[in-house]
């Protein structure tokens, strides 16, 4: 049976890359994505998931929208960073036509704990965004955190953050969110920047995009390579761009990928380390440790797979 698969997205660019490797693996049974702020507000994430999922012909797939701020704020801005790494709308500037098809009915964190009282072991959940609207679906419902396989994009345990020197963007953005979802949740993998900042995409990539000649094709090109020219100004030790997202859904599909430290986790969410993710003392010798956190990762397998998954994708469209 296909592993079914739910997406919790601030759609960004990486965000694309992580909704059309799921749409690319047929291992996959994409049943839904949710959508929330981050790299842009609620709305545009949502309207971007929509046109993607035109693009790629599948306009079938519900998509809800979740909570529009984080958990101590009652609103959103973008931050600067990220609007200059995204671009303005999100997606690199690349042009998508405005999508036909609406949110749907129905909220996110119902979508959510609905799924996971249905599908339980069969589902895994991938927020590569914050995790407000996660946290709000572990209130909803007790069974929720008991039952929910849950594979994050976030956090940074042995080396910096990107946006503070302590916190990754992901978790900066609602510290007390992620906090809450690592102390309640009973079956996390943290897939954060050890791993993210190691799988890179660069130019000689994009290239094959753009052979392609489809708009598939284009819009993946187009999308990295404005990625890949902040990241030179922000990140030029690197040489690339950081595969974040779709390091999250390869690893919902194949855990294998990465070698994990099994660890309780929390948040800081007081002074100066607000948003760091470290090990919870007060768990230090409890022998149920409820994260894993991917501290290695075999960036040529993955890579691989990532570039045959989304350029077969692309060259449909
Ligand atoms: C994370 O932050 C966002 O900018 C990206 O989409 C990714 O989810 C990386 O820190
Ligand atoms: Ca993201």
């Amino acid at each position: 049976m296909r592993k079914k698969i739910i997406l919790d997205l601030d759609t960004g660019i990486d965000d694309a890359f992580a909704l059309a490797y799921a749409l690319a693996s047929p291992e996959l049974e994409l049943i839904g994505v949710t959508g929330t702020y981050g790299n842009v507000a609620v709305e545009t994430g949502v309207r971007n998931t929509l046109a993607i999922l035109e693009l790629f012909d599948r306009v079938d797939m519900p998509v809800y929208a979740g909570l529009p701020h984080a958990r101590e704020r009652d609103s959103f801005e973008v931050l600067e960073v990220s609007e200059f790494i995204h671009g303005v709308n999100g997606i690199g500037e690349a042009e998508l036509p405005e999508p036909a098809t609406s949110a749907a009915e129905g909220g996110a964190v119902e979508f959510l704990v609905e799924s996971v009282r249905r599908y339980g072991d069969d589902l895994v959940i991938v927020p590569t965004g914050p995790s407000t609207t996660i946290a709000s679906a572990i209130e909803a419902d007790a069974s929720f955190a008991v039952h929910a396989h849950i594979v994050m994009m976030g956090g940074a345990l042995a080396v910096p953050g990107n946006v503070r020197p302590w916190a990754e963007a992901n978790v900066h953005q609602d510290p007390e969110a992620t906090d809450l979802l690592f102390r309640r949740a009973a079956d996390v993998t943290m897939v954060g920047l050890d791993v993210t900042l190691q799988t890179l995409l660069t130019t000689e990539e994009t290239a094959v995009w753009r052979e392609l000649g489809t708009a598939g094709g284009d819009f993946l090109a187009e999308a990295a390579e404005h990625y890949i020219r902040a990241y030179e100004t922000t990140s030029p030790h690197l040489g690339g761009c950081g595969l974040h997202d779709p390091l999250a859904v390869a690893v919902a599909l194949d855990p294998g990928l990465v070698t994990c430290l099994d660890i309780n986790l929390k948040v800081d969410v007081e002074g100066e380390t607000r948003g760091r993710t470290i090990g919870d003392q007060s768990r230090l010798n409890d022998p149920v440790k409820t994260a894993r956190v991917a501290v290695d990762v075999d960036v040529e397998r993955f890579l691989g797979e990532f570039m045959r998954r989304l350029t077969a994708l692309a060259a449909k469209t």
